[in-house]
């Protein structure tokens, strides 16, 4: 296949790809790749990359498109015995679906060629600071920070003093310097080097710097009859740690609860056409099962008629009427946490129409109302399927705080969401929420606590008040002599 040569194209396309990859914190070559890709899926990027703000900061400009691998790596390979390990770790790396750009020292080539580097990464290798080629746009800035992380391996005494020390003569030195993305080193070499003074020094001053390290392991030495502490870690130890350090392991705080939460209105019955509604849309229902979901839950929503898909990974429930929504709560106990967001209606009409209602010369049908179960009191007073922390929500149109204790106090439950649904606020139907919880304070005599957050929208307020739950059930905070005797 031919080959195309960026420095034979036209002046105006060269200035164009080099702020455009300067933009997107690219590699020309890579930027083309980009480009091409996007334009055979039919994703092309806007031609207009040029407004790049004065200034604009390293991270705004690293943003990424969907083309791009979810995470790179600039592996520098030292020049040590132990760099025959780093063509199997590049291999390790890729299989993770980590892109590898390879930068070998003077030494390194004498130990791996950068043809079999290339091969195995399947990226131009680079070695040589002073390279016209990739020098033309501060090639060594872009290898520098083009990458989520930078690995050396074999870090090499020598290369680890010149880290230490700021040392930027060749290309893995002033990569090393001119960097802002954290640095993996993986020390190689004989027991004495380690061990010399010098290198003491390296090593503790690299680590006051920030520089993270792996390994060395002890064991024997390519030289014969030397064993110690020196050996390089495993190609597979090295991108394990790459991988933790890119992709850190996402915290599950509530992994194995189980979480009922309840959202949207009810709709009770009037007639089989009619039917007495509110105007909850569900939203924050929804992204409080959504969140309690990502935070490792095993999560049970019951929702009355909304217009939203199920959040992923959800047991959803649809339900219309209060005592649908009741029956399918208590269907879905026993719970760790339950959290009633649904605006449940306070009545329904006693004497639903069997046939749809008629217009008649007698007037108005007369509609009697009855009051609906409880939902929250009614979980909130059980006496054996009590979940540990029952969450009730209160929508207020005025005096919010005092009502909300009122109804904490009434309810029986442990903490109230409060939030104002006056129609100035927007809050009925709208994407934000402006929340106070209120909790009985377990370290203090069951006194009341009200903290007040500020306007955010439903998926940050599903967000918080998650956390609020994972701290509280690690902290057990939620006292047991508090909870309404049944
Ligand atoms: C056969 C051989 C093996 C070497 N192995 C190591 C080693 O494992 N670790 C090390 O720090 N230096 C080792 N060295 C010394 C380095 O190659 C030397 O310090 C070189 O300048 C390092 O360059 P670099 O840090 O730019 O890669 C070795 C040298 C030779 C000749």
């Amino acid at each position: 296949m031919a080959s195309l040569t960026i420095r034979k194209l036209d002046e105006h396309v060269k200035t164009y790809l080099r702020l455009r990859s300067a933009k997107n914190h690219r590699s020309v070559e890579e930027e083309v790749r980009v480009i091409l890709r996007e334009l055979i899926e039919g994703r092309e990027e806007p031609l207009t990359p040029f407004a790049v703000p004065p200034g604009a900061s390293p991270a705004a400009a690293s943003t990424r498109t969907s083309a791009v691998p979810e995470a790179s790596v600039t592996l520098i390979i030292g020049g040590g015995i132990a760099a025959f390990k780093s063509l199997d770790l590049i291999r390790r790396l890729k299989e993770r679906r980590i892109e590898v750009r390879c930068v070998l020292t003077k030494a390194a080539e004498q130990f791996v060629t950068p043809l079999s580097v290339s091969a195995l990464s399947h990226e131009r290798v680079y070695t040589d600071l002073f390279d016209p080629q990739s020098e033309f746009d501060a090639g060594h800035i872009r290898l520098a920070r083009d990458c989520d992380l930078i690995v050396v391996a074999p870090a090499t005494a020598d290369l680890m003093a010149k880290m230490a020390n700021g040392h930027a003569d060749d290309l893995a030195s002033a990569i090393l310097l001119a960097t802002n993305r954290k640095i993996l080193i993986a020390p190689a070499m004989n027991p004495l080097m380690w061990n010399n003074p010098a290198t003491r020094r390296n090593v503790a001053q690299l680590q006051r710097d920030g520089v993270l390290l792996i390994g060395p392991n002890s064991g024997e030495m390519a030289e014969a009859g030397e064993a110690g502490i020196g050996r390089m870690s495993e190609a597979l130890e090295i991108a394990t740690a790459t991988e933790r350090l890119l992709r850190p392991p996402v915290p599950r705080p509530l992994a194995g609860k189980r979480v009922l939460i309840t959202a949207g209105p009810t709709h009770e019955p009037i007639d089989p056409v009619r039917y007495i509604a509110n105007r909850s849309s569900g939203k924050q229902g929804f992204a409080i099962a959504a969140a309690a979901q990502a935070a490792g839950a095993e999560v049970i929503l019951v929702s009355g008629p909304v217009d939203l898909g199920n959040p992923q990974g959800v047991t959803v429930k649809r339900v219309e009427s209060a005592r649908q929504m009741l029956e399918q709560v208590q269907a879905a106990l026993p719970a760790d946490i339950a959290i009633f967001a649904a605006a449940v209606a306070d009545w329904r009409v006693a004497n639903e129409g069997e046939q749809k209602l008629k217009k008649t010369s007698a007037g108005m049908p007369p509609l009697q109302l009855v009051e609906n179960p409880d939902i929250l009191a009614t979980i909130s007073r059980l006496a054996d399927k009590r979940p540990p922390l029952v969450i009730g929500f209160a929508a207020e149109t005025e005096h919010l705080i005092d009502n909300a204790k009122t109804k904490l106090a009434r309810k029986g439950c442990d903490w109230i969401v409060a939030n104002d649904v006056s129609p100035s606020t927007g809050v009925m139907g709208g994407d934000r929420n402006t929340v106070h919880l209120i909790s009985k304070n377990a370290e203090n005599n069951g006194e009341i606590k009200v903290d007040s957050w500020p306007v955010m929208t439903k998926e940050q307020v599903a967000i918080e008040l998650v956390a609020h739950i994972a701290k509280s059930v690690t902290d057990k905070s939620v006292d047991k002599s508090l909870e309404p005797a049944s």
